[in-house]
């Protein structure tokens, strides 16, 4: 039979592979799971977010530039991902379509009512933030997050417990985002510049916990340290990127032979 010009590609392909392509989901040029699939797709966040005709979302414009460069990486991926905070459940379903099919969104709230937000690929469970017992139940439940996004009360104590609590348990590779953090500058949400016990203002002893391997034993390094590769500051949102990061190493690079000497010593 005359092959026809679709499979031959595919057929030239499977040459190099280890196992027989599936025959339920053959590998083509539009697997949603293939890098080229990804660059051809136009639809940002930001459009998902525009054309929304679901539950409402309530976001600032400006954070969806910073979610895209800290999330797009986890698209088509099989990832568990725990927002706190659901709002009005519009939230949880842009994730979802953003996220694609293979992704679990877990929304966490202290609002009954939010449990009518689950569908397909959408959970919810009901409690507080800053309850960790509830968050240990919540992980038990559905595994280690890649990603959390922290959307709830906004106020320092609980945003402070949560963190300290869900960071160290967030995906060695995952991403840990807080938003609205104007908050952090709120009294009434136990905010104040500089006032000691906001996020903001454990995040600026972070940064040197970042850095603690070069401070000369001004700091130990800490299990922050060693886990965090990067933190990000925008308007009222922080994302920290998680990592093995292990102690910094210099090389200098002029040249074949002094390349070498560096690389190997
Ligand atoms: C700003 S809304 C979330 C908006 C939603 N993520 C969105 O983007 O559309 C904040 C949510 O946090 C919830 N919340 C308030 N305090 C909380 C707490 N201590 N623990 C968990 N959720 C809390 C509220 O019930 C509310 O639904």
């Amino acid at each position: 039979m005359k092959p026809s010009p679709a499979s031959i590609p595919l057929r030239a392909k499977s040459r190099n592979l280890l196992f027989s392509p599936c025959v339920c989901c053959p590998a083509t040029e539009t697997n949603p799971l293939s890098p080229a699939a990804e660059r051809e797709n136009p639809l940002t966040l930001w459009s998902e977010f525009l054309n929304n005709k679901q539950r409402t979302i309530h976001k600032w414009k400006h954070y969806f530039p910073a979610y895209e460069a800290h999330f797009s990486r986890f698209v088509n991926r099989p990832i568990l991902f725990l927002e706190i905070g659901c709002g009005r459940g519009g939230s949880l379903q842009m994730w979802k379509r953003y996220f694609g099919p293979y992704a679990r969104i877990v929304g966490i709230d202290i609002n009954p009512e939010s449990k009518t937000f689950e569908e397909d690929q959408i959970e919810v469970r009901i409690g507080s933030q800053s309850d960790l017992p509830f968050l240990q139940t919540v992980l038990d439940e559905f595994g280690t997050p890649a990603i959390v996004l922290d959307d709830g009360s906004h106020r320092m104590h609980d945003i402070v417990e949560t963190f300290r609590f869900l960071y160290p348990r967030t995906a060695a590779d995952g991403v840990y985002l807080v938003e609205d953090l104007h908050t952090a500058y709120w009294d009434e949400f136990g905010g104040g510049l500089r006032r000691e016990g906001t996020f903001i203002e454990l995040c600026k002893s972070l940064i040197d916990e970042l850095n603690a391997d070069l401070s000369r034993d001004a700091l130990p390094a800490t299990e922050f340290t060693c886990s965090t590769l990067s933190m990000h500051f925008y308007d009222s949102m922080v994302a920290l990127e998680r990592g093995r990061h292990p102690p910094s190493k210099d090389i200098r690079i002029s040249g074949r032979a002094s390349l070498l000497k560096g690389l190997l010593k």
